[in-house]
């Protein structure tokens, strides 16, 4: 049976199409060369949907998408009462969640104005350690928040750290390990369970190898 597979655009779509075509599953056409969103597969029957990250889990919930293949970072930007499974670390896009901030600037007493595009996850985390913050939702180039005054402090993604280094700033704390994660649709483990099923265990088998 055919499974709607949506993935995020970029890093995520780069490194996680070669493990799918290890498992048998290409797009019909160079998503990287097409204006299209929607792909046959070379299987005749996996569809591919590609998206922003941000929306991937949104497929998957309400069931456009049986499977989705996104950052643990979306994943839990999207909230915690979540109507899909989690099935399988596919072990790419490693990287962290962190705290980060001016170099040598001690953080402000009182209430914290912290820059983020993952604004969920930053208020659980300062909550979870009682710290009282503002909370600036940004969509994208949060490092620069602080040299512009705009906040005290950020939460974002740190991989190799040039990007913070490049702009004045220290990583603090690590707040949570990313990494590259497979979701499912909880009615399609039902109605498409061999499907995902073999998707699945084909996908782990890749990975593990
Ligand atoms: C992420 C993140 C940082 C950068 C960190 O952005 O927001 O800007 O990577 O990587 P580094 O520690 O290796 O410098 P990404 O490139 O994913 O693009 P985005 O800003 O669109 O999220």
């Amino acid at each position: 049976m055919g499974l709607v597979i949506v993935l995020n655009k970029g890093r995520i779509l780069a490194e996680s199409l070669p493990l799918l075509a290890k498992c048998g599953i290409e797009p019909s056409e160079n998503p990287n060369e097409s204006r299209k969103l929607i792909f046959g597969t070379t299987t005749g029957e996996h569809q591919l949907i590609i998206t922003r990250s941000a929306d991937v889990p949104t497929y998957v919930e309400h069931g456009v998408a049986d499977i989705g293949i996104t950052g643990k970072d979306t994943i839990l930007e999207y909230g915690s009462n979540l109507d899909f499974y989690e099935l399988l670390d596919l072990h790419i896009g490693k990287c962290r969640m962190m705290t980060a901030g001016p170099v040598g600037v001690e953080e402000p007493e009182g209430v914290l104005r912290v820059a983020s595009k993952f604004v969920n996850i930053a208020r659980n985390y300062y909550h979870s350690r009682c710290r009282q913050v503002s909370l600036i939702k940004m969509s994208g180039a949060i490092e620069i928040a602080p040299m512009l005054g705009l906040a005290d402090c950020i939460v974002d993604i740190v991989d190799t750290g040039n990007t913070l280094k490049a702009n004045g700033l220290e990583a603090r704390e690590t707040i949570c390990d990313i990494s590259t994660r497979v979701i499912a649709n909880r009615a399609s483990m039902k109605t498409k369970y061999d499907a995902v099923e073999k998707f699945v265990a084909d996908l782990r088998d890749v990975v593990q190898a």
